[in-house]
């Protein structure tokens, strides 16, 4: 009796005490370093151009804000942290100036654009590592784990045709060899073909807008919540269920689809929405989506998304 009412007491404290750790350190908090949280708030708003480029049609002259705050951004941001927001903003402001003049295009936004990658060539010179990359599905399917790794992207240019439900379960099968904690296997995965439905989740989950209309084949992966209990384990949903879902992805991979993974960054009433949307029950925990299908082409564009030299992100403790 006591031991259960000390776990209640728990949840409740642990709960605070991660807001507190939470709001000392989030992205918003003033007593985290400033190049800490600009490198942060570049890579993010630079990931907004490559993504866009990296849709089927992008739109002219798309994402005009975002293109001077990333320009201001990083004129203000310290590159001795790290120089990958600005590879990644200086490569997708290059690939943007490009796609604007394949199409023809003018404005004094691509001219200001110009002179400000001119001005940083000096600082940063080129090849720059951002932008777009060209992706192709020809040629032999992943042969080994590395092989499969390196070939994953994001795919955003996929065909809407429903996939033979029985490949789907192929797929799900490979991403159940995911680990889980104590091998609960909480992880569930709904799949949607509807595209009536499709779209009434992608509007609700918001980050697949340019490419929306072409997702014909949608998982929603969840973790049974009732397999943890205790303070200790409230965030273990989100990794067995993370796990899962990037074996999913490796998955589609390997039978030599798109993926894309879709955040479920939301509130608890977004949460529920999509619930009922996607008729899930109360008791899992959304952990994300992933939109998936044929690719459209065998050759493909995909945003560049570089990532850190392994030095800035390993600490080697004696
Ligand atoms: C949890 C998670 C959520 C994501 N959400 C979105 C999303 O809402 N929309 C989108 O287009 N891409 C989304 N992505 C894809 C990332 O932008 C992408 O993984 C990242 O830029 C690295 O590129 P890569 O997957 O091609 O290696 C998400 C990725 C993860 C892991």
């Amino acid at each position: 009796m006591f031991d259960k009412l000390f776990k209640v007491i728990g949840i409740f404290s642990e709960a605070l005490r991660d807001a507190v750790l939470f709001l000392r350190f989030n992205s918003y908090s003033p007593w985290v370093d400033k190049s800490r949280r600009a490198f942060y708030k570049i890579i993010i708003e630079a990931h907004t151009i490559e993504k866009g480029l990296s849709l089927p049609n992008p739109k002219l002259l798309f994402g005009k804000d975002k293109i001077r705050f990333v320009m201001n951004a990083l004129s203000r941001y310290d590159i001795q942290h790290s120089s990958v927001p600005a590879h990644m903003s200086l490569g997708a402001l290059d690939a943007y100036v490009n796609f604007h003049a394949r199409a023809g295009a003018s404005d004094p936004l691509l001219d200001d654009i110009s002179r400000y990658l001119k001005a940083w060539e000096a600082k940063l010179p080129r090849p720059w590592k951002g932008g777009t990359r060209d992706y192709s599905f020809n040629g032999q399917p992943p042969s080994n784990l590395q092989h499969l790794m390196a070939s994953r992207s994001s795919i955003r240019t996929l065909q809407s045709a429903p996939l033979k439900p029985e490949l789907i379960f192929e797929a799900i099968s490979l991403a159940q060899l995911a680990p889980s904690q104590c091998n609960r296997q909480s992880s569930r995965v709904h799949a949607y073909q509807d595209p009536a439905r499709i779209q009434a989740l992608l509007a609700l989950q918001g980050g697949s807008r340019g490419f929306a209309e072409s997702v014909g084949n949608l998982f929603v992966v969840s973790s049974e919540i009732c397999a943890w209990g205790g303070p200790g384990q409230r965030n273990q949903a989100y990794v067995d269920g993370a796990l899962f879902a990037m074996c999913l992805m490796f998955a589609c991979r390997s039978m030599g689809w798109g993926a894309c993974p879709l955040n479920l960054a939301i509130d608890h009433k977004t949460e529920s929405a999509i619930r009922r949307a996607g008729d899930i029950p109360a008791g899992e925990r959304l952990i994300m989506m992933i939109a998936f299908g044929e690719p459209v082409a065998p050759d493909t564009r995909v945003a560049f998304s570089p990532r850190r030299p392994a030095a800035e992100i390993v600490t080697f403790h004696a």
